[in-house]
């Protein structure tokens, strides 16, 4: 029995209360001579016994009671069952059961509330965007996971405002975001670049919220990271820029030869000669230039297009080999193929395959040293996965490793004039790694100035 000791003077007091009066009228009749003093003495013990008796059972009664109470109060979900013996006192047993009763509903209301909280925050945790909840005091209150990965471990760490975050929330754009919502109760934007560590544009939603969270949170501050999409919408305007530029060089250079061979070289052959000469080499350079516009538009139109081939890769680099015969002439390099007949790419596109080894010999031999030498190296391999590689390798001057990153982006060219005397478009890379992401695949440049350059793109095999 847990029954908890009623405290002796309460037990005294209670007793008093209930056996007070008839104690006292038993004395009144002893005293008075209405009643003898034998059986009033007996009756008075046995009033006084059974009222110390109530008292205890009822102090014991009631002290559960409390208890019960008491857990209720303090938000436990266990309680304990009403007195298990039956109150002398039946109202209160009906009391006791109410209380009861009342404990299990709250306790039972108690956890669907901490559920939905639960909830509450699982769902904010997993927002794919950042969102923070900040106070009346401008601190943050949370950052969902998505905002701790925006800023970093450390934030995560030093809790939900550290470093980055401060920095954020102390820009002045969003900074005043946050005081006309909280000003005005309404919803506000902000557009915010941050320029360091990484630079990062942002696109904020500041929500006021009324009432406030329970924790104190009053404003909602919404983030979506722009910076991808804004660097594509940048990539795009640079695309149309660089083409147009591209191409109009060339048709300036043609108009000019135009005029020239109108004016003064109209009577003048030799001069003409020379000039029609130039103006074939610059239509030839628009013809190829928008050949390969067009190549990559397509190869990106079915980029998401599975291919579904399969591919020996020894006859196809051979047949290039082959077509490569006068440009391999005309600079005099020296070609070797070290083929594994059973290599077979699959599933996989034979002519955009045929694209990306015309591309890649076209620069090792172009790119690389009069009189060199060039290694195509068809294999298998095991690791990670079974694949095949295709690997162009020459001996010229090589890439600085600060632009290797970016010479698969269209019209980078480490060197832009001797590209174009190459007779380079600035797009054989770009092409080259649009083919090898539809064929799921990896490219892999590896250089060193003065040392040559190798091109390995992996591709799955069956
Ligand atoms: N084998 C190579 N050796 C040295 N530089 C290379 C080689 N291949 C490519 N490059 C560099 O990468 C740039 C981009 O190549 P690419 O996209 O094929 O354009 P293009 O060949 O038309 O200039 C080239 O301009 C050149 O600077
Ligand atoms: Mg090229």
């Amino acid at each position: 029995m847990d029954e908890e000791r009623p405290a002796l003077h309460r037990w005294l007091g209670s007793a008093a209360l209930i056996g007070g009066v008839p104690l006292a009228l038993l004395a009144l009749l002893a005293v008075t001579g209405r009643a003898e003093a034998g059986p009033a003495l007996f009756a008075m013990a046995g009033t006084a016994l059974a009222a110390l008796l109530l008292a205890r059972r009822w102090l014991g009664n009631l002290s559960r009671l409390a208890a019960v109470l008491r857990r209720a109060d303090a938000g436990e979900g266990a309680w304990p069952e009403p007195p298990s013996a039956p109150p002398l006192l039946p109202a209160l047993a009906e009391v006791s059961e109410g209380v009861a009763r009342l404990a299990r509903s709250l306790a039972e209301r108690g956890e669907l509330l901490g559920r939905m909280r639960r909830a509450d925050a699982a769902i904010l945790e997993s927002l794919p965007d950042p969102l923070l909840v900040l106070g009346a005091d401008r601190a943050a209150l949370r950052a969902n996971a998505a905002a701790r990965a925006l800023f970093g471990a450390r934030a995560a760490e030093a809790g939900p405002l550290a470093g980055d975050a401060a920095a954020l929330m102390r820009h002045p754009a969003l900074a005043g975001a946050v005081d006309r919502a909280l000003a005005e109760g309404t919803r506000q934007a902000a557009d915010i670049v941050l320029p360091v560590p990484v630079p990062r544009e942002l696109a904020a939603q500041v929500i006021p919220l009324d009432p406030p969270l329970f924790d104190g949170g009053r404003l909602v501050v919404l983030l979506a990271d722009r910076t991808r999409e804004r660097a594509v919408e940048r990539m795009r305007a640079d695309f149309v820029a660089n083409a147009s530029h591209e191409l109009r060089t060339p048709l300036a250079s043609l108009m000019g030869f135009i005029e020239t061979l109108r004016g003064p070289a109209k009577d003048d052959p030799e001069a003409q000669a020379r000039f029609l000469g130039i103006m074939a080499e610059q239509s030839e350079r628009m013809r190829r230039l928008i050949e390969d516009l067009l190549g990559l538009s397509r190869i990106e139109l079915a980029e998401h297009q599975a291919p579904t081939e399969r591919v020996p890769l020894a006859a196809l680099a051979r047949a290039e080999a082959e077509a490569m015969a006068p440009i391999l002439a005309s600079r005099h390099v020296e070609l070797s193929l070290d083929l594994d007949e059973a290599a077979v790419a699959a599933p996989a596109d034979a002519e955009q395959l045929a694209q990306v080894l015309r591309n890649l010999l076209e620069n090792a031999v172009r790119h690389g040293q009069e009189g060199g030498e060039v290694k195509l190296c068809v294999a298998r391999t095991g690791s990670p996965r079974p694949g095949v590689t295709m690997s162009v390798a020459d001996d010229g001057p090589g890439i600085a490793r600060e632009h290797i990153p970016r010479l698969t982006e269209r019209f980078y060219r480490v060197d832009k004039a001797r590209s174009r005397n190459a007779g380079g478009t600035g797009l054989g890379l770009a092409i080259v790694k649009h083919i090898v992401n539809r064929h799921r695949g990896q490219l892999h440049i590896e250089s060193r100035p003065g040392e040559g350059a190798t091109f390995k793109v992996w591709l799955p095999a069956e």
